[in-house]
């Protein structure tokens, strides 16, 4: 009953294919692929490779990719397949409604909101950075009031006034050491700077309402914005990988994994275990291949293209991030690249290429916006879905009449999206975003093993090579980096999952289709 209900295969399957008053089909795999390199590749590789290179890894943070991948393409493997069988834009929410249930559906449902909707508005943060960076290198100036939140977050937990240092002309100062924005007024001020408190993030809240408004006009139209988005962040990655190469200096890889060193703390950094410590942060560089699947009731062919989107994207942006880690742990010593744009600062290590830093600037613009956008477009789709299984207020399922989008779902998504990138400390997120996510992939791999042996008669159009061994290393490897992630992570996941359970014990069981319909037939 209620928690443990599950949804039949056989339904699901028939709601996938009803298109009556339903989403329109305009998406091939080719535009499905784009959808995943656009959530993949963003803030991850443009921001935190250099964290994780600097303070754990150094040059071996390209293995540290390499596991992280692997991990993901299990998981990916494991999304194909469910993907492929019910095509629903639910994603991992569905697919885990079908295998354990309504309460773990729930669970599932709630930690996609982390992946997708926090996502959204963290990069929108990060891009909010690089927009105003470069508006300022032009001589354009955001007032400092409206570049930033109110409130930030030091130091890993504490949660202060936010401020911009400026001078006369209100330019952005940033400490010329670190490049990092100066972390007190008193550093500021001795810099000959004025310190001016944040209301709002105006180009975070002006980039989700615009991106918001192209989700509501049409699937196509934004899957077209997407491809333009695309294909100028991979030039730019293309890019820095060919001249990047060129000029590297070996000297830089060697040793490839630093000694092992120890902390004031009592904590370690590098050596194998730095590696490892890694992954869980490069980790964040590879969401978003699973928002493909939110696609699935506007794909043309998703039994055939859902599968080809998610893996063709997590294979393509793997192999560019693991040769991208490598050029820019070969062109600077790691320990010169833990700043907040750590690709220029790779870049700056080499006269030759100081004209390809300009363009890296464009690349994370273009890059983090597409990230936003599908991100931005997964999470009404997964709304839409809980709706329709009563789960949800019915707003949330409801077409518009011309658009054919969740256009209610959208602007809601997008109002909380805007509230929480424009007015809120968003320091703690990035690994909230990751436990959110993994947690996700965990439970895909174990329903994937779960149905296999529960309905092996069903058909499955893709399906998961070696089980139950792929799905056991996904799994594995997504608890294992879930392990990793500090204590005050899973405090913030553990506020997060209580909320969420409240919530549906309070509404969602009391209004759940499948939960009435068993009411009745008792
Ligand atoms: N993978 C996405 C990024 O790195 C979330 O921005």
């Amino acid at each position: 009953m209620g928690i443990w209900s599950k949804k039949s295969i056989t339904a699901l399957r028939a709601e996938a294919e009803s298109s009556e008053g339903g989403l329109k089909r305009t998406l091939g795999a080719l535009n499905l692929t784009m959808l995943g390199i656009g959530a993949i590749i963003g803030a991850g590789i443009f921001v935190l490779t250099g964290t994780a290179a600097a303070n754990f890894a150094g040059p071996g943070v390209s293995l540290s990719f390499v596991l992280a991948g692997l991990a993901c393409l299990f998981a990916g493997l494991c999304y194909a397949e469910f993907a492929s069988m019910i095509p629903i834009a639910g994603s991992a929410y569905t697919y885990s409604y079908a295998t354990m249930g309504e309460g773990v559906a729930w669970f599932i449902g709630w930690n996609l909101v982390l992946e997708y909707l926090f996502a959204a508005s963290t990069v929108a943060v990060g891009w909010s950075g690089y927009f105003s960076a470069m508006l300022n290198e032009a001589g354009v100036h955001v007032p400092a009031a409206f570049a930033s939140a109110p409130l930030t977050v030091i130091n890993g937990h504490e949660v202060v006034r936010a401020f911009t240092c400026v001078d006369g002309t209100g330019t952005t100062l940033v400490d010329a050491l670190t490049k990092a924005a100066y972390a007190t007024r008193e550093a500021c001020t001795a810099a000959g700077g004025s310190p001016v408190e944040g209301l709002i993030n105006l180009p975070a809240v002006a980039l989700i309402l615009a991106l918001t408004f192209l989700l509501v006009r049409g699937v196509q139209e934004s899957a077209t914005f997407n491809n333009i988005v695309v294909a100028i962040k991979m030039i730019i990655v293309l890019l820095v990988i060919g001249f990047g190469f060129m000029y590297v200096n070996p000297e830089n890889w060697t040793p490839f994994i630093p000694e092992m060193v120890t902390n004031p703390d009592g904590s370690t950094k590098y050596g194998m275990s730095g590696v490892l410590r890694a992954a869980p942060v490069v980790f964040f560089s590879y969401i978003g291949f699973d928002a493909v699947s939110t696609a699935a009731q506007e794909a043309k062919n998703p039994q055939r293209d859902l599968p080809i989107g998610m893996i063709a994207s997590l294979l393509i942006c793997t192999v560019l991030y693991i040769l991208m880690s490598l050029v820019m742990t070969g062109l600077a010593p790691y320990t010169a690249l833990g700043v907040p744009h750590p690709v220029s600062a790779a870049l700056e290590a080499v006269p030759q290429l100081k004209w390809l830093e300009y363009l890296v600037n464009i690349g994370a613009v273009a890059g983090l916006s597409s990230v936003v956008l599908v991100m931005l477009m997964g999470q009404p789709r997964i709304f839409y879905t809980m709706s329709r299984d009563g789960l949800l207020p019915k707003v949330f399922a409801k077409v518009h009449p011309v658009y054919q989008t969740p256009a209610a779902s959208t602007w809601i998504v997008g109002i909380i999206a805007i509230i929480i990138a424009g007015f809120f400390p968003l320091g703690l997120l990035g690994e909230l975003v990751s436990g959110g996510t993994l947690a996700a992939f965990a439970t895909v791999c174990i329903g994937v093993w779960v149905l296999r042996v529960r309905s092996p008669e069903l058909e499955r159009p893709f399906k998961t090579p070696l089980v139950p061994l792929v799905p056991l290393l996904g799994a594995g490897a997504t608890l294992y980096m879930m392990y990793q992630l500090p204590g005050l992570t899973w405090a913030l996941l553990g506020v997060w999952t209580a909320i969420g359970m409240t919530t549906y014990f309070v509404y969602g069981m009391r209004n759940s289709t499948i939960g009435k319909q068993e009411a009745g037939k008792r």
